[in-house]
């Protein structure tokens, strides 16, 4: 077998993760959650008091990155995402994280990466892309879901005001903004239960490999 290489971008709360976690439980392969990265980079900055302007201390952060940081509960917080996608939009954080995802991408055995650019910037010749999507509403209530049971004031609004924002951000930045490969296929799961996406996800990395 010649190493699988699968790339997974889609918006905040798409499933993405948790059709990349399948996918990559199925062929026994090694996974990135690459959101995790900037979330730990957007905490790091908040913790040490950097503004969005200190770029060369950004940059450094990111360089020198700490993985054991990424088991921080925190990093999958409300407060977290938004702070990754600040960082996000700084080229010079990008160019900082894009070796290390590069080289994740071209273990031997093949790799699963989920995020914004993997089709686009860090693995352009995976074979299989898929850009999973869904409606704006039926991503904000996924995610409300999760974060009101450790935060019950927490409304559906807030988070969709959350999500809006960040497909916002993530799609107008200059810097890898989120789109979707010319060669990614299309997976929108507004209307599909878990069930459903993971076995369209399944179809699709069959037909492509
Ligand atoms: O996927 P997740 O919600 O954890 O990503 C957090 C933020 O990190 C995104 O909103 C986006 O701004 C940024 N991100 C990115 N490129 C990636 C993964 C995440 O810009 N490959």
């Amino acid at each position: 077998h010649k190493p699988l290489l699968i790339a997974f971008d889609g918006p905040a709360a798409s499933g993405k993760g948790t059709l990349a976690a399948v996918i990559a439980r199925d062929h026994g392969l090694p996974m990135l959650d690459t959101g995790l990265i900037y979330r730990a980079v957007g905490f790091l900055r908040a913790q040490k008091g950097l503004t969005l302007h200190d770029v060369d201390a950004l940059a450094e952060l990111a360089l020198t990155l700490d993985l054991s940081v990424l088991d921080n509960p925190a990093l999958r917080g409300r407060e977290a995402g938004e702070w990754a996608s600040q960082v996000a939009a700084i080229p010079e954080v990008r160019a900082a994280l894009k070796q290390f995802q590069v080289d994740f991408a071209h273990q031997p055995s093949g790799a699963v990466l989920d995020g914004r650019d993997i089709g686009t910037v860090i693995a352009p010749h995976a074979p299989v892309k898929i850009f999973v999507t869904a409606a704006p509403e039926v991503r904000a209530r996924r995610r409300w879901l999760q974060l009101v049971k450790d935060d019950p004031a927490l409304t559906f609004e807030a988070v969709l005001d959350d999500i809006r924002l960040r497909d916002e951000r993530d799609s107008s930045r200059a810097s890898a903004p989120l789109e979707m490969a010319e060669d990614a296929v299309l997976l929108d799961t507004t209307d599909l239960g878990i069930e459903a996406a993971i076995e369209l996800a399944r179809n699709i990395v069959k037909d492509r490999r």
